[in-house]
Formats: C-alpha cells, sequence, structure tokens
C-alpha cells in the first residue's frame, strides 16, 4: 500500500459546496431535473458512461453512493466496484451474473457457509451444479473443470479453517479453461490483496467488516474488471441489489481510517497470534509458522494480515472448551467481526457446514477469535487466565 493512497484517504470527497469534510448523505427516489430534456441529456450520458454517476432514479444510486464506488475502486484497482446492501448479496450478484441453467461451478469447499448453501441447495434448484474442490489440492479443482465450467468461486482464506490457497495457480488454470473467476476477498481486504490486479474477474469484499469498522452498518462490495462489468451491470440493474445513501456514507466514513485500523488489528494479532503460537493444547490457524504451506501462499500474495484468526483445539473434553472460550473477559461473543472490538466464537456445526474435505474428528474443536484494537497485551492477559480451562 502505497503512503500515497494512505492520504487519498483522507483528503478524498471533501464537499466544498456544503463545507463539510465528508460528502453529505444525499437521498432520493426521485430524482428531479428541470425539465424533460435535462432527464434525456442525464440518459444519453448514463449509456455512454454507466460507470460516471448519471442517475435518473434513486435505484440507481446518489451522490453519496457514487462516492464510495469511486474510493473503492481506487482501493480495488479495478474497473469499477458495485455495492450492495450485504456482503452476502455481493456474492449474490456475482454468481447470479455470469451463471445460468444448465451451468457448473466450482467452488473452495471452506467457503462462509451460506455461500455453501446458496451454492449447492439453491442453485441446484435452478440447474445449476456445484462442484467443491479441496483448498490445499488443487487437482480436485482442475479435474471437476468440465464444458459446462462456467465459475471458479475462491473464498481465501478458507471460513473458520484458515487454509491460504495458490491464488495465482487458480487463476492460470481458469485462464488455460476460459473460466470466469471470483473471490471472496472479505479477510484480507484489498488494503492487503487486489484480487483484480492479481487477475480475479470478481472480488468481493463484505463491507460490513473492516470497510465499516464499527459493527453498526452492513453492506457489500463486488470489485470487477472490464471483462465481466455489462454483466454484472445488467444483473445488479434487474435485481436492484443497491447499498443505500445512509449505510454508503457510514462506510465511507468508515474508510478514511482502513489503513489504521488494519495495521493496528495486524500489529495485535501478531501479539496474540506470537503468545498463542507456543501452546500445545490446539493448532493455531493464522499465517506465523515459516515452514508452513499456508504461510508460504499468504507471503506469496498477501501484504499483511488481518485480525480474524482460529484454533484447532484436540480435547475429548469438549465442556473445557466452552469453558475457556466462555472464560474470556474482554472478548464478545456475537457473529460478525471486523470491527474495533475483540469477538470469540466457539464454532459448532452450524458455522462450519457440511464440509467435503474439513474431516475433524470427534475430539477436535474450532474456535474463531477476532483480535480487535484493544491493548494487545490485555487480550493476552485475558485469554491466558481463560486457557486454564482447557483441558
Ligand atoms: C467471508 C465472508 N464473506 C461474506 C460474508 C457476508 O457478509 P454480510 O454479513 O455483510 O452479508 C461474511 C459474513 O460474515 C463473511 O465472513
Amino acid at each position: 500500500m502505497s503512503k500515497s493512497f494512505k492520504t487519498f484517504l483522507k483528503h478524498t470527497a471533501k464537499d466544498f459546496h456544503n463545507q463539510s469534510v465528508n460528502p453529505p448523505v444525499v437521498r432520493a427516489s426521485t430524482i428531479i431535473f428541470k425539465s424533460m430534456k435535462h432527464i434525456r441529456n442525464t440518459q444519453a450520458k448514463a449509456k455512454k458512461n454507466p460507470i460516471g454517476g448519471h442517475y435518473d432514479y434513486g435505484r440507481q444510486g446518489t451522490s453519496t453512493t457514487h462516492i464510495l464506488q469511486k474510493i473503492l475502486t481506487k482501493l480495488e484497482e479495478s474497473y469499477h466496484v458495485f455495492t450492495t446492501p450485504t456482503g452476502f448479496g455481493a456474492v449474490f450478484l456475482a454468481i447470479f451474473s455470469v451463471t445460468r441453467p444448465g451451468d457448473e461451478i466450482i467452488v473452495a469447499d471452506p467457503v462462509y457457509s451460506p455461500t455453501r448453501l446458496l451454492t449447492e441447495k439453491f442453485l441446484s434448484e435452478f440447474n445449476i451444479k456445484t462442484i467443491f474442490y479441496n483448498p490445499s489440492d488443487l487437482k480436485t479443482l482442475e479435474k471437476n473443470i468440465t464444458k459446462k465450467t462456467k465459475l471458479i468461486f475462491v473464498e481465501n482464506p478458507g471460513s473458520n479453517s484458515f487454509e491460504f490457497q495458490d491464488l495465482g495457480k487458480i487463476i492460470s488454470i481458469a485462464k488455460r479453461k476460459k473460466i470466469l473467476t471470483a473471490i471472496d476477498n472479505t479477510w484480507g481486504t484489498p488494503y492487503f490483496l487486489k484480487p483484480i490486479k492479481l487477475g480475479f474477474d470478481m472480488a468481493i469484499v463484505s463491507a460490513t467488516k473492516y470497510y465499516s469498522g464499527h459493527s453498526d452498518v452492513m453492506g457489500g462490495s463486488l470489485a470487477v474488471n472490464k471483462k465481466v462489468f455489462s454483466k454484472v451491470y445488467n444483473a445488479e440493474r434487474i435485481t436492484g441489489l443497491r447499498l443505500g445513501p445512509d449505510d454508503a456514507y457510514l462506510i465511507t466514513r468508515g474508510l478514511r481510517t482502513l489503513d489504521v485500523r488494519l495495521d493496528r488489528h495486524r500489529e495485535n494479532a501478531k501479539k496474540v497470534a506470537a503468545f498463542l503460537s507456543k501452546n500445545k493444547k490446539f493448532k493455531l490457524l493464522y499465517p506465523y509458522k515459516k515452514d508452513s504451506y499456508n504461510f508460504r501462499m499468504w507471503k506469496k500474495y498477501y501484504s499483511g494480515a488481518s485480525g480474524l484468526m482460529g484454533l484447532k483445539i484436540k480435547s475429548k473434553n469438549v465442556n473445557s472448551v466452552r469453558k475457556f472460550v466462555n472464560s474470556l473477559k474482554l472478548f464478545g461473543y456475537g457473529y460478525s467481526w471486523g470491527g474495533f472490538e475483540s469477538l470469540a466464537l466457539h464454532q459448532e456445526f452450524r458455522e462450519t457446514g457440511k464440509r467435503k474435505y474439513l474431516n475433524l474428528t470427534n475430539d477436535e474443536h474450532l474456535v474463531r477469535l477476532h483480535i480487535g484494537l484493544e491493548d494487545p497485551n490485555d487480550l493476552i492477559a485475558d485469554i491466558r487466565q481463560a486457557l486454564r480451562h482447557l483441558k
């Protein structure tokens, strides 16, 4: 991340017209014009330049959503970024834009469990077949490609199990076979990984997480290259999957400090990971172990790591795992992550989904920790006292 981008985030989108340092929230269903000629002129401009912010109806957006899209397009180094009401809306939009009945898609086995449900269960009702591949063995991806394969859907790292994949290899397979690619990049965000530059056609981020950063707003973004732009543009118009101006405003405000927060999440997580990595009762799921495949794949593609990590605990005593998690005092219990605060979850079956390649035995348990912006020494002390319960 260049210094200039950090500066850009602080200086962009000032509103000298209203003399406010942040742009105003422009709410509109009706966009009002001076004349019919003015409407037609705007429509002609929109046709010529669909990403220029020429709107004739509020469902297309207002200046508030346009500003956010422009900032995100710069951050992603992409052709355009669509913004959606939730991160999952962006997952849906990516898949819906490029697949049709009769197609097949190949999906990383450890995707976010609602993405698994969408592809495996819901899309099958529309005659779109899903095949899952093993993130640690890309032969399972390549061998399942058929003439019907339209899309490879990646999530990196794997949800809850944190496998890092060889992204460059996936892109080269896809390009050779002329298949489109999408990645859920919520963990890294384009601050640490720029998927469109790497060669992906689409990149999803749940803006609910680090973009907003304060656990009080939902949103999603879908970055695209020029190749898929029209398909996504048409799908977005037909589904009406667009972020509202109030949420766009809050996300733009959050982005001002994205770099500062993510740098601090990374530093805090590194300190906590150094402490956790010494404990023999579990395997730390975070890129820290220099000789591991996961670390190499992370290092190869990412410029940093965020605050979300996992523990794979081996214990015959599940109650002691529960007790460990429940004894944390500075970690809240709740879904989502990417806010300023630390969170913990004991992952039951519901969160990991019925995976093909996860292979957890009955005495293996997953715990997810989001390392927030608190003093890392306090977090370490808290984890240390809670670990006394783990048997
Ligand atoms: C990796 C990942 N992708 C997508 C989503 C969905 O985002 P949202 O909750 O904003 O719909 C989540 C939510 O937890 C997630 O963890």
